[in-house]
């Protein structure tokens, strides 16, 4: 399978949001990336429902939509119906995630489960063939344009091998620091989706950039 992109609207300019979802929408990206901040997980708010309601009604692509929350399932099914086709929740703010997983599912969202650079992929044995994506954070989460941390080529590798062992369809996505240079690189180590933020909104011609991770 080829690789998808999923910009991450994070990095976008906020004044200007009908003409960046606009630039989505033209562009050969596959999914629309979309980051949910409390302030608790993670040392940064982003932003919320009335934002993303108004984003389902313009986007044509997918919404990957990646909740950095405490106690994500108080909020599952009102992030379903404002839009997500994919929802991952932090293995690290999760105490019941096969609970967790389930409630995604039940919503008929895709379910994922996202990984801190710190946390060892092989936690999650027991729940893979329950997961439609793994998300592996290359940055600690809260904020766009940090550095890459190297150590996830690793992880990817031994993610996919336990995927493929178990059987289990889970595709794997990246997320932080992901630029034209370590693009190839982490699709040789088994990632089957590109987040970028900084990379795609602070280049000078977004769509040409995104033209530019999908060749990679
Ligand atoms: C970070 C977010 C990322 C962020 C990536 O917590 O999860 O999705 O927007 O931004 P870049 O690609 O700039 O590192
Ligand atoms: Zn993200």
């Amino acid at each position: 399978m080829a690789h998808l992109v999923a910009p991450s609207l994070l990095s976008a300019d906020f004044l200007r949001l009908e003409q960046e979802i606009g630039m989505v929408n033209r562009s050969e990206a596959d999914w629309l990336h979309l980051d949910i901040m409390d302030g608790v997980f993670v040392p940064n708010i982003s932003f919320g429902f009335p934002i993303l309601e108004k984003i389902k009604g313009s986007v044509q692509k997918p919404m990957d939509v990646h909740l950095m929350i405490v106690d994500p399932d108080r909020y599952i099914e009102r992030f379903r119906k404002a839009g997500a086709d994919i929802i991952s929740v932090h293995y690290e703010a999760c105490t019941h995630l096969h609970r967790t997983i389930h409630l995604i599912r039940g919503t008929g969202a895709k379910a994922a489960v996202a990984l801190n650079p710190h946390t060892p992929v092989h936690l999650l044995k027991d729940v893979i063939t329950e997961l439609d994506m793994v998300l592996l954070m290359s940055v600690n989460p809260g904020f766009g344009g940090q550095k890459f941390i190297s150590r996830v080529y690793s992880k990817a590798r031994e993610l996919k091998a336990i995927i493929r062992e178990s059987g289990s369809s889970a595709m794997i996505e990246v997320d932080g620091g992901v630029d034209l240079n370590n693009a190839r690189p982490l699709i040789d180590a088994g990632v089957d989706i590109l987040v970028a933020g900084n990379t795609i909104f602070g280049s000078a011609h977004p769509e040409e950039t995104i033209s530019g991770l999908k060749k990679c």
